[in-house]
């Protein structure tokens, strides 16, 4: 991939956005790069099993975009790209984040969610507070100048019963999985980076997203493709678990609120208030399928839904009150659940070499290539 070095004096933004090659962060940058099209990105991204350079292959040939194989516990690399790129946004999106997978690994989430977050901070205060490099900071137009942006999620509120309000920003934390645990943490050092040292930050925890690009063992995505090959679709304990549902681009369109307009120290909800059981989820995701794709074989493909025991420590319902960002930043889901869900199913009908090539492991040829068959 490209390389390019913008002069300091220029009035465009260089971002930093740890965890690029995943779900929400590819979305970020594709959507970044359209948007603001001066503006340098720069990729931090350890290429882990979640992270696929194919869903960078929109940004692959612009000259102001910059992919870097690496990981955010590397303080001394972080500290280069900073200086290097003359970085003053980091968007911080890299994580481990499937909550199943810190319930039977969970060393890596503290590792990346809690170790890696803390060294991007260190190197942050470095460069940005510490160092006299800070006087040639670039100005942006469009951006404030040193934004840390860390991004997280309302898992870290904890569990809600049927008739609890949604969480707000003053919502006291209660994360139940290793996953929201380390992402707790994570918000927590953030916070303690602004109030000790002054370092400005934005947080924002929103709701469980969904869309292009999302690595297929997530609940949607795996359902979708579940379905596409007649495979069972396993619903989890009564299926009425609530989660609410944001799709990515809206996510993404929070996240640049908060980067233009944010007040530094504050935490921002996203939301879609778009609540759903797991069961209305599915039966939409079947009947979506029914009349795109309908099966040779099956009346529906609802029949394909199996109850299975349930995830240990499942959280019952999620639900965001974005009125803070409302209110703030003028912030507004521009999808519906039925025009999100339709162009997710869309997407995944139309891009079959990319969950394709995720299922059968040819997604990792590029670190193959690079490092033979040792890589993680
Ligand atoms: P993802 O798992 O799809 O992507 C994570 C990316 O981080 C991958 O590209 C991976 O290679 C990279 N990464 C992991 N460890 C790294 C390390 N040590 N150094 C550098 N890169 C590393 O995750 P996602 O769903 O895109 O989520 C992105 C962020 O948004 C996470 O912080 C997550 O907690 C948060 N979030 C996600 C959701 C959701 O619904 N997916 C909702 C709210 C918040
Ligand atoms: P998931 O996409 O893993 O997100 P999170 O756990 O972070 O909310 O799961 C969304 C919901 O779907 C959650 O209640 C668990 C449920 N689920 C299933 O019922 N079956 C599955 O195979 C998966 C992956 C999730």
């Amino acid at each position: 991939m490209t390389t390019h070095h913008s002069p300091l004096t220029s009035n465009t933004s260089h971002l930093l956005v740890t965890g690029g090659a995943g779900f929400i962060g590819a979305n970020f940058v594709n959507y970044w790069l359209n948007n603001y099209p001066d503006d340098r990105v720069v990729v931090l991204d350890a290429l882990t099993y979640a992270g696929n350079l194919a869903s960078l292959e929109p940004a692959k040939n612009n000259p102001n975009f910059h992919f870097v194989h690496g990981d955010i516990c590397n303080q001394e690399l972080a500290e280069r790209l900073l200086r290097d790129e003359s970085i003053d946004t980091i968007v911080h999106f890299a994580a481990e984040s499937h909550v199943d997978r810190s319930i039977h690994g969970p060393d890596t989430f503290i590792q990346t969610n809690i170790v890696g977050t803390h060294s991007l901070l260190k190197a942050a205060k470095s460069v940005w507070l510490d160092s006299h490099s800070s006087l040639l900071r670039p100005q942006s137009s469009v951006l404030k100048p040193y934004r840390f942006h860390h991004v997280s999620t309302d898992e870290v509120y904890g569990s809600l019963g049927p008739e609890d309000p949604p969480f707000t920003e003053h919502t006291p934390y209660a994360p139940n999985s290793p996953y929201s645990a380390s992402k707790a943490a994570s918000d927590h050092l953030v916070r303690a980076y602004h109030h000790t040292h002054d370092l400005n930050i934005t947080t924002s925890n929103c709701s469980n997203n969904y869309g292009p690009y999302q690595f297929p063992e997530k609940l949607i995505p795996l359902f979708i493709i579940n379905i596409l090959e007649g495979k069972p679709l396993p619903v989890y304990g009564d299926g009425l678990n609530i989660r609410d549902w944001l799709y990515v681009e809206d996510h993404c369109k929070g996240i640049d609120l908060i980067l233009q307009k944010g007040r530094p120290g504050e935490v921002y909800n996203i939301g879609g208030n778009c609540e759903k059981t797991n069961l209305e989820m599915v039966e939409t995701l079947c009947k979506n399928m029914d009349e795109r794709k309908p099966s040779s074989s099956l009346t529906s493909y609802s029949s394909l839904l199996t109850f299975v025991k349930d995830r240990p420590g499942h959280d019952r319902r999620y639900a965001i009150d974005s009125s803070k960002i409302k209110k703030e930043l003028g912030f507004e889901p521009y999808e519906s659940f039925e025009t999100g869900i339709r162009k997710t199913i869309d997407w995944y009908l139309q891009n079959e070499s990319w969950w394709r090539a995720v299922m059968d492991g040819s997604y990792r040829e590029w670190l193959d290539r690079q490092y033979g068959q040792k890589h993680n």
